[in-house]
This record gives C-alpha cells, sequence and structure tokens, in this order.
C-alpha cells in the first residue's frame, strides 16, 4: 500500500466515524423527544428490523395518550373515556370516510365505528395522511369551532376526529392508518403482528 492510499483510507475512515456519530445522535434526540410511559420490550436492534412492539398499557389512564415507536413510525395509544366515545357520532357528516370504507387504512378488526378492538383503545399511527407530519392532539371540546376533539395537523390544517377519522375540506385524503396489532392480555398490546383477527 503507498502513502496515498493509506491517507485515503485513513480519511475515508474518519468520514464513517463522523457518520456513524451523528446518526447515532440523531436517533438519540429523536427518542428522547419522545414522551414514552409504554415500556417496550424488544432490542433496539429487532425494533430496527420491524419485529413487532409489545407495548404496557396497564399504566394508562382513561383521557391518557401515549406515543411508541414502531418500525420507525410513531404511534399513538389513545385510552378513550367512555365520553370521549360518546363524541364519535356527532360530525359523521362532516367526516370523509366515517365508516372506514378505505380499507388500506386500517386492518379488517378495525373497520367499525371505534375504528379499534377495543372501543377504548384507539390505536392509529401518528402520521398525517396527507405528507406525513405528526398531527397533535387535542382533546378538548370547543363548540364555537364545531370541534368535539381529535388531532389536528399543523403543516397544513388537516383534522381528524377521536378515532382518527380525516375531516373533509383538509388535505389529508384519508384516515390515520391502525398498525396490525393485537392484544396479547387486557394491559399489553403486540404492535406489528396480528392473527386477522386481533
Ligand atoms: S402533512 Fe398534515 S396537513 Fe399536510
Amino acid at each position: 500500500m503507498n502513502e496515498d492510499d493509506a491517507d485515503r483510507i485513513d480519511r475515508n475512515r474518519r468520514h464513517f466515524l463522523t457518520v456513524a456519530t451523528v446518526v447515532t445522535g440523531a436517533v438519540g434526540v429523536g427518542l428522547a423527544s419522545i414522551p414514552f410511559l409504554a415500556s417496550l420490550r424488544p432490542s433496539a436492534r429487532a425494533q430496527a428490523l420491524g419485529a413487532p412492539v409489545e407495548v404496557s398499557i396497564g399504566s394508562l389512564e382513561p383521557g391518557e395518550m401515549i406515543r411508541v415507536l414502531w418500525r420507525g413510525r410513531l404511534v399513538f395509544i389513545l385510552r378513550r373515556t367512555e365520553e370521549m366515545l360518546s363524541r364519535l357520532p356527532q360530525n359523521l357528516g362532516e367526516l370523509k370516510d366515517p365508516n372506514s370504507e378505505v380499507t388500506d387504512q386500517q386492518p379488517d378488526y378495525s373497520a367499525n365505528e371505534y375504528r379499534s378492538v377495543k372501543p377504548e383503545y384507539l390505536i392509529v399511527e401518528g402520521s398525517c395522511t396527507h405528507l406525513g407530519c405528526a398531527p397533535l392532539e387535542d382533546f378538548e371540546v370547543r363548540p364555537s369551532e364545531n370541534w368535539t376533539g381529535g388531532f389536528y395537523c399543523p403543516c397544513h390544517g388537516s383534522k381528524f376526529d377521536l378515532a382518527g377519522r380525516v375531516y373533509k375540506g383538509v388535505p389529508a385524503p384519508t384516515n390515520l392508518r391502525v398498525p396490525p396489532h393485537r392484544f396479547v392480555r387486557d394491559d399489553l398490546i403486540l404492535l406489528g403482528q396480528d392473527t386477522g383477527a386481533a
């Protein structure tokens, strides 16, 4: 190996180390900024490979929502109260797809009035179906704005109700996507795997 080759290899190695450090740092910041309340079981390597993720929901109180990562995607798990569930039929005429007829957006077992396996637990990807921004939760009722609570995407103003159903007149074309999942126990969800019947 001549001196030029050795120098080039050394420069390439330094470049690789720099890139690796930046990526690791970026991942660290991203994870740290998400308020995880759930415990996630699999290793980081398993998650990166897209393995199913167990999410403990035993400490999730009615009205609370947690965010978890699955396959690098943000997933919202909202435990809806009875009062929240009672709001779901109120704005049906203003929704684009109130009956979950766009079949790509949820498994069959979530194509119901709650868009969920168990009515109280809404599980949707936190990715706006317009261009993929993360919607913000806004669960308060504001009759003056005809708002019964749900999710608001600040990027271009798309709105979704408490079942992740998109409103008419906004850029997002479809409801928030329900990922495959199933309940292992009442307090444990397996995200990313189902039996076809949850
Ligand atoms: S990305 Fe959400 S409205 Fe455009």
